[in-house]
């Protein structure tokens, strides 16, 4: 009699168990489906439930934490009391296209092997969900963002696969975006043997690798001091917060800025055939500012800027874990950038990193493509002023004005001053 009732308690508590943690793991998938546009299948949400050990970690800490919990978070904000992930760090660098956000995470990429950067997963989320965001004028699904970048850095992938496509097959993938912009990701340790018969597109630079398991990704990750991902997809801050407020993390955002004319001019090149209208009125002519194209521009800076204004205004959420940089800065000064960039984020600056900024900022090697990160760096972070006609920095500085002043970034008034290397465009500035 005893031991049945001893069964039936142990039942009771392992189901209680598994429904907690199974609600932790769809919630995020049940919120993806609901957003979804009817003509996106959803995904069957019951194969990914694959714990990583995180998890298992972390279902102490009870559902809805996440959010709300103000006097446990001034107690988390002593950096002492993280020591139950192991003084883990999660880096999260946020940029927009076409401010060397490359070229700053290979800074943290090359840490070494304490570090699992991921460059980019988010590419996959917004190429599913481009429909659904335009719908939601490009800003009303952060939080899927979110989500996503919480279970990466808990090296949990199931929350990434559903927007991989073609789907993984048994968490087997050969389509991550850019999977070779990760060191990590290239490691021996995860580097399936090539299939001889098989076209192998996907590969990494240091050594031919297979299809990418995503279950020996996440081991890897787990086995790591630190993570770090780079992003471009983020626009708001405020959508982070329950990100950055999760007790199982150790999060330091820092947000990565460039002077918008320079992001102009290097978007007419990089994406060309998007810039059609830009390349039209650099020929010369009036640019109607009521365009769409204009709006645009003014609706990317405003964006930027909100973000930024919140970061600086320090609210209580983001104390200490927010670091606004210009890229500019990087450029002149890239050692003592990323040291400060490092010691924010409370990682150990390795010697690693160091000779891959040496080796990459004092060469004078031709950029290989657009997303190359090996330029002289003070260089190429003028080249900008040549290369967009003055009219066009006019336009930038009239509807971008407000987002300019904030960042220190001076106005011209003529084209000589535009095309007069002597003079700086960059205001001394520091955002503490
Ligand atoms: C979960 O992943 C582990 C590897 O970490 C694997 O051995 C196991 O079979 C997986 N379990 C399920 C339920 O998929
Ligand atoms: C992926 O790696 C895991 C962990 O080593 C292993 O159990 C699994 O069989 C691998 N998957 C495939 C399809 O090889
Ligand atoms: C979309 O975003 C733009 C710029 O951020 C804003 O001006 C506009 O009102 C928004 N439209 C809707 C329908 O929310
Ligand atoms: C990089 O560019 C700057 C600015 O043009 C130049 O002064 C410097 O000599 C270049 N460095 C190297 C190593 O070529
Ligand atoms: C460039 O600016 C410097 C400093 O203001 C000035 O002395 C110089 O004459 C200018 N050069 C040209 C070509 O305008």
């Amino acid at each position: 009699m005893k031991t049945k009732y001893a069964v039936i308690f142990i039942c009771i508590v392992a189901l209680v168990i598994i429904e907690k943690e199974i609600k932790i793991i769809s919630r995020v998938s049940d919120k993806m489906n609901k957003h979804q546009s009817p003509q996106q299948t959803p995904q069957t949400p019951q194969e990914e439930s694959n714990m990583t050990q995180n998890d298992l970690l972390l279902s102490k800490w009870p559902a809805g934490t996440h959010t709300n919990f103000s006097a446990e978070q001034e107690e988390l904000d002593d950096v002492n009391m993280y020591s139950y992930n192991g003084g883990r760090k999660h880096v999260l660098l946020m940029a927009t296209t076409r401010t060397g956000s490359s070229f700053v995470g290979e800074f943290f990429n090359q840490h070494g092997e304490n570090m699992f950067y991921l460059f980019e997963p988010l590419w996959h989320v917004e190429r599913m969900l481009a429909t659904a965001a335009e719908a939601n004028n490009g800003t009303g699904l952060g939080w899927i963002y979110r989500d996503v970048l919480q279970a990466l850095f808990l090296c949990d992938f199931s929350a990434l696969e559903k927007f991989i496509v073609p789907p993984p097959n048994n968490h087997v993938t050969t389509a991550l975006f850019r999977r070779e912009s990760s060191l990590s990701l290239c490691e021996e340790s995860i580097c399936a043997p090539v299939n001889k018969d098989v076209f192998e597109r996907y590969h990494c630079k240091t050594r031919r690798c297979g299809p990418l398991n995503l279950t020996l990704a996440s081991q890897s990750c787990s086995s790591k001091q630190h993570h770090a991902i780079k992003t471009v997809r983020v626009r708001q801050l405020d959508t982070l917060q329950p990100l950055v407020q999760d007790p199982r993390l150790d999060v330091r955002v820092i947000q990565l800025v460039r002077d918008p004319r320079a992001i102009l001019a290097s978007r007419m090149v990089a994406f060309s055939s998007q810039y059609q209208t830009w390349k039209a009125w650099a020929q010369g002519g009036q640019v109607p500012e009521d365009d769409e194209e204009v709006k645009k521009l003014k609706g990317n800076c405003d964006h930027v800027r909100v973000s930024v204004e919140m970061g600086l205004s320090q609210p209580d959420w983001l104390k200490g874990r927010y670091m606004l940089v210009r890229y500019e800065d990087i450029a002149l000064y890239p050692m003592e950038k990323a040291e400060e960039m490092y010691k924010f984020a409370g990682i150990p600056f390795s010697s690693q990193a160091r000779e891959w900024i040496l080796r990459n900022t004092q060469t004078t090697e031709r950029a290989s493509g657009i997303y190359s990160t090996q330029k002289n760096s003070s260089q190429q972070a003028e080249k900008w002023r040549y290369s967009i006609p003055f009219t066009l920095a006019q336009v930038v500085q009239k509807v971008c004005g407000p987002t300019m002043k904030l960042f220190g970034y001076k106005f011209v008034d003529d084209e000589r001053t535009l095309l007069n290397k002597s003079i700086s465009l960059l205001e001394d500035k520091s955002f503490y």
